[in-house]
Protein backbone atom coordinates (compact mmCIF):
# COMPACT_ATOMS: atom_id res chain seq x y z
CA UNK A 1 0.00 0.00 0.00
CA UNK A 2 1.11 3.66 -0.68
CA UNK A 3 2.33 5.75 1.91
CA UNK A 4 3.72 8.83 1.12
CA UNK A 5 6.26 11.04 2.70
CA UNK A 6 5.68 14.37 2.36
CA UNK A 7 8.86 16.86 3.52
CA UNK A 8 9.86 20.75 3.19
CA UNK A 9 12.55 22.68 4.74
CA UNK A 10 10.24 25.30 6.48
CA UNK A 11 6.86 25.53 7.50
CA UNK A 12 5.81 27.78 4.62
CA UNK A 13 6.70 25.00 2.42
CA UNK A 14 3.58 23.06 3.69
CA UNK A 15 1.58 25.23 5.66
CA UNK A 16 -1.86 24.39 4.47
CA UNK A 17 -1.46 20.50 4.12
CA UNK A 18 -1.31 19.55 7.61
CA UNK A 19 -4.36 21.40 8.47
CA UNK A 20 -6.62 19.49 6.30
CA UNK A 21 -4.88 15.95 7.21
CA UNK A 22 -7.43 13.44 8.74
CA UNK A 23 -7.25 10.60 11.58
CA UNK A 24 -3.92 13.03 12.33
CA UNK A 25 -1.40 11.00 14.70
CA UNK A 26 1.75 13.58 15.80
CA UNK A 27 5.22 11.91 16.77
CA UNK A 28 8.03 13.72 17.50
CA UNK A 29 11.40 12.05 17.04
CA UNK A 30 15.03 13.45 16.64
CA UNK A 31 13.36 16.60 17.35
CA UNK A 32 11.16 17.25 14.29
CA UNK A 33 7.32 16.51 14.24
CA UNK A 34 6.07 13.32 11.99
CA UNK A 35 2.15 14.52 11.26
CA UNK A 36 0.55 10.81 10.31
CA UNK A 37 -2.86 11.16 8.61
CA UNK A 38 -4.66 10.78 5.30
CA UNK A 39 -4.11 13.71 2.79
CA UNK A 40 -7.15 13.19 -0.23
CA UNK A 41 -7.55 9.63 1.04
CA UNK A 42 -4.15 8.54 0.32
CA UNK A 43 -2.17 7.62 4.01
CA UNK A 44 0.97 10.43 4.29
CA UNK A 45 3.68 11.66 6.61
CA UNK A 46 4.08 14.89 6.79
CA UNK A 47 7.55 16.58 8.37
CA UNK A 48 9.43 19.79 8.24
CA UNK A 49 13.30 18.59 7.88
CA UNK A 50 14.48 22.23 8.89
CA UNK A 51 17.52 23.37 6.58
CA UNK A 52 20.46 21.32 5.41
CA UNK A 53 21.68 18.49 4.15
CA UNK A 54 22.32 16.63 6.81
CA UNK A 55 18.44 17.94 8.66
CA UNK A 56 16.96 16.34 5.45
CA UNK A 57 19.39 13.30 5.28
CA UNK A 58 18.32 12.15 8.69
CA UNK A 59 14.51 13.40 8.11
CA UNK A 60 14.30 10.82 5.05
CA UNK A 61 15.72 8.34 6.71
CA UNK A 62 13.43 8.41 9.69
CA UNK A 63 10.38 8.72 7.09
CA UNK A 64 11.73 5.03 5.74
CA UNK A 65 13.15 2.98 8.93
CA UNK A 66 10.46 4.48 11.62
CA UNK A 67 7.30 5.18 9.59
CA UNK A 68 7.74 2.94 6.63
CA UNK A 69 6.84 5.55 3.83
CA UNK A 70 6.80 3.91 0.55
CA UNK A 71 7.25 6.90 -1.81
CA UNK A 72 8.51 10.31 -0.44
CA UNK A 73 7.71 13.84 -1.84
CA UNK A 74 9.77 16.84 -1.71
CA UNK A 75 8.42 20.28 -1.88
CA UNK A 76 9.87 23.82 -1.70
CA UNK A 77 11.62 26.64 -2.70
CA UNK A 78 14.98 27.25 -4.72
CA UNK A 79 17.25 29.84 -6.10
CA UNK A 80 17.38 30.15 -9.58
CA UNK A 81 20.83 28.82 -11.42
CA UNK A 82 19.64 29.12 -15.33
CA UNK A 83 19.00 32.61 -16.05
CA UNK A 84 16.23 31.81 -18.14
CA UNK A 85 14.10 30.86 -15.03
CA UNK A 86 12.26 33.66 -13.19
CA UNK A 87 10.62 33.96 -9.54
CA UNK A 88 7.44 31.91 -9.25
CA UNK A 89 8.65 28.97 -11.99
CA UNK A 90 8.87 25.66 -10.95
CA UNK A 91 11.35 23.41 -11.61
CA UNK A 92 11.00 19.45 -10.88
CA UNK A 93 14.23 17.55 -10.56
CA UNK A 94 15.14 14.93 -13.02
CA UNK A 95 18.46 14.45 -11.10
CA UNK A 96 20.28 16.53 -8.09
CA UNK A 97 23.81 16.43 -7.28
CA UNK A 98 25.35 17.62 -4.06
CA UNK A 99 27.42 20.50 -5.07
CA UNK A 100 29.68 21.14 -2.04
CA UNK A 101 30.94 17.54 -1.86
CA UNK A 102 34.47 16.87 -2.52
CA UNK A 103 36.72 13.97 -1.55
CA UNK A 104 39.48 14.43 -4.17
CA UNK A 105 42.11 13.16 -4.96
CA UNK A 106 40.24 10.05 -3.45
CA UNK A 107 37.30 10.18 -5.30
CA UNK A 108 36.04 12.36 -8.20
CA UNK A 109 34.83 15.49 -7.82
CA UNK A 110 31.26 15.38 -6.88
CA UNK A 111 30.62 11.76 -6.49
CA UNK A 112 29.66 10.42 -3.19
CA UNK A 113 32.26 8.19 -2.17
CA UNK A 114 31.43 4.29 -2.48
CA UNK A 115 27.94 4.94 -4.11
CA UNK A 116 30.09 5.67 -7.95
CA UNK A 117 27.52 8.04 -8.17
CA UNK A 118 27.65 11.93 -8.33
CA UNK A 119 24.04 12.46 -9.88
CA UNK A 120 20.73 10.95 -8.28
CA UNK A 121 18.27 10.04 -10.51
CA UNK A 122 14.36 10.70 -9.05
CA UNK A 123 11.59 8.32 -10.09
CA UNK A 124 10.34 9.14 -13.68
CA UNK A 125 6.59 8.29 -13.05
CA UNK A 126 6.70 10.28 -9.87
CA UNK A 127 8.49 13.08 -11.60
CA UNK A 128 5.99 12.94 -14.73
CA UNK A 129 2.65 13.20 -12.01
CA UNK A 130 4.62 15.78 -10.41
CA UNK A 131 5.50 17.92 -13.38
CA UNK A 132 1.55 17.42 -14.25
CA UNK A 133 0.27 18.47 -11.54
CA UNK A 134 2.67 21.98 -11.66
CA UNK A 135 1.32 22.53 -14.88
CA UNK A 136 -2.12 21.98 -14.37
CA UNK A 137 -1.94 24.21 -11.13
CA UNK A 138 -0.32 26.79 -13.13
CA UNK A 139 -3.12 26.81 -16.04
CA UNK A 140 -6.13 26.42 -13.60
CA UNK A 141 -5.41 27.57 -9.84
CA UNK A 142 -2.76 29.99 -9.97
CA UNK A 143 -4.75 32.84 -11.43
CA UNK A 144 -7.39 32.48 -8.37
CA UNK A 145 -4.57 30.94 -5.79
CA UNK A 146 -2.27 34.14 -6.13
CA UNK A 147 -3.55 37.52 -5.03
CA UNK A 148 -3.40 39.93 -7.84
CA UNK A 149 -1.74 42.33 -5.80
CA UNK A 150 0.96 39.57 -4.86
CA UNK A 151 1.75 38.77 -8.70
CA UNK A 152 2.54 42.02 -8.90
CA UNK A 153 4.82 42.32 -6.70
CA UNK A 154 6.43 39.30 -7.58
CA UNK A 155 5.90 40.04 -11.27
CA UNK A 156 4.67 36.50 -11.66
CA UNK A 157 3.37 36.80 -15.00
CA UNK A 158 2.81 33.32 -16.40
CA UNK A 159 5.26 31.02 -14.58
CA UNK A 160 6.91 28.15 -16.69
CA UNK A 161 7.49 24.11 -15.63
CA UNK A 162 11.17 23.10 -15.95
CA UNK A 163 12.42 19.40 -15.41
CA UNK A 164 16.42 19.09 -15.01
CA UNK A 165 19.67 19.08 -12.74
CA UNK A 166 18.89 20.52 -9.65
CA UNK A 167 22.01 21.23 -7.21
CA UNK A 168 22.27 20.99 -3.42
CA UNK A 169 24.56 22.30 -0.87
CA UNK A 170 24.80 23.63 2.87
CA UNK A 171 25.49 27.12 1.46
CA UNK A 172 22.49 29.51 0.89
CA UNK A 173 23.44 31.19 -2.53
CA UNK A 174 23.80 35.50 -2.06
CA UNK A 175 26.43 36.48 -4.47
CA UNK A 176 27.12 35.85 -7.84
CA UNK A 177 30.73 34.72 -7.23
CA UNK A 178 28.95 31.88 -5.16
CA UNK A 179 26.54 30.50 -8.06
CA UNK A 180 29.45 30.86 -10.44
CA UNK A 181 31.41 28.55 -9.09
CA UNK A 182 29.11 25.80 -9.02
CA UNK A 183 27.68 26.68 -12.62
CA UNK A 184 31.29 26.68 -14.20
CA UNK A 185 32.03 22.81 -13.14
CA UNK A 186 28.50 21.74 -13.34
CA UNK A 187 26.58 22.36 -16.86
CA UNK A 188 22.79 22.38 -17.15
CA UNK A 189 21.66 23.62 -13.26
CA UNK A 190 18.43 24.66 -13.09
CA UNK A 191 18.33 25.32 -9.27
CA UNK A 192 20.54 25.72 -6.31
CA UNK A 193 19.16 24.48 -2.73
CA UNK A 194 20.04 22.82 0.43
CA UNK A 195 18.46 19.54 0.90
CA UNK A 196 17.40 17.78 -2.63
CA UNK A 197 20.49 16.00 -3.06
CA UNK A 198 20.45 14.63 0.24
CA UNK A 199 17.25 13.25 0.30
CA UNK A 200 17.94 11.76 -2.93
CA UNK A 201 20.86 9.73 -1.58
CA UNK A 202 19.24 8.04 1.23
CA UNK A 203 16.32 7.67 -1.10
CA UNK A 204 18.73 5.71 -3.29
CA UNK A 205 20.24 3.79 -0.60
CA UNK A 206 17.03 2.54 0.57
CA UNK A 207 15.25 2.03 -2.60
CA UNK A 208 12.80 4.45 -1.95
CA UNK A 209 11.23 6.04 -5.01
CA UNK A 210 11.30 9.87 -4.56
CA UNK A 211 10.52 12.85 -6.25
CA UNK A 212 11.49 16.99 -5.64
CA UNK A 213 9.79 20.07 -6.61
CA UNK A 214 10.74 23.64 -5.98
CA UNK A 215 9.46 27.14 -7.28
CA UNK A 216 12.00 29.57 -7.93
CA UNK A 217 11.83 32.11 -4.63
CA UNK A 218 14.96 34.52 -5.63
CA UNK A 219 18.00 34.26 -8.55
CA UNK A 220 20.57 33.12 -6.35
CA UNK A 221 22.21 36.79 -6.00
CA UNK A 222 22.41 39.77 -4.19
CA UNK A 223 18.38 40.12 -4.05
CA UNK A 224 17.68 36.65 -2.15
CA UNK A 225 17.57 37.22 1.21
CA UNK A 226 14.69 39.06 0.61
CA UNK A 227 13.50 37.77 -2.12
CA UNK A 228 13.44 34.15 -0.31
CA UNK A 229 11.81 35.87 2.74
CA UNK A 230 8.81 37.58 0.98
CA UNK A 231 8.17 34.97 -1.32
CA UNK A 232 8.14 32.35 1.47
CA UNK A 233 5.81 34.30 3.68
CA UNK A 234 3.43 35.45 0.61
CA UNK A 235 3.63 32.45 -1.88
CA UNK A 236 5.58 29.58 -1.34
CA UNK A 237 2.37 27.39 0.29
CA UNK A 238 0.13 28.39 -2.23
CA UNK A 239 2.49 26.58 -4.74
CA UNK A 240 2.90 23.72 -2.00
CA UNK A 241 -0.67 23.01 -1.29
CA UNK A 242 -1.90 23.31 -4.89
CA UNK A 243 0.74 21.20 -6.32
CA UNK A 244 0.54 18.17 -3.66
CA UNK A 245 -3.11 18.51 -3.79
CA UNK A 246 -3.07 17.67 -7.71
CA UNK A 247 -0.12 15.33 -7.82
CA UNK A 248 -2.11 13.26 -5.15
CA UNK A 249 -5.65 13.43 -7.21
CA UNK A 250 -3.33 11.17 -9.75
CA UNK A 251 -3.30 8.29 -7.62
N1 LIG B 1 16.65 28.13 -1.44
C1 LIG B 1 15.98 29.17 -1.94
N2 LIG B 1 16.82 30.10 -2.42
C2 LIG B 1 18.08 29.62 -2.22
C3 LIG B 1 19.38 30.12 -2.49
N3 LIG B 1 19.55 31.30 -3.07
N4 LIG B 1 20.43 29.36 -2.12
C4 LIG B 1 20.24 28.16 -1.53
N5 LIG B 1 19.05 27.64 -1.25
C5 LIG B 1 17.97 28.37 -1.59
Amino acid sequence: PVRLGIISALREEQTGLIEIMQDVVTTTRGMRDYVSGRLWGIECVCVLSRIGKVAAAATTATLIEKFGVSHILFTGVAGAADSRLRVGDIVVARQLVQHDMNAEPLFPRYEIPLTGLSHFYSDQILSKQLLNAAEEFIRTDFHSAIADYDKQRFRLLQPLVYEGLIASGDEFIAHDEQLRKITDRLQDVLAVEMEGAAVAQVCFEFGIPFAIVRTISDSANEDSPVDFVQFLEKIAAHYAYSIVKRFIALH
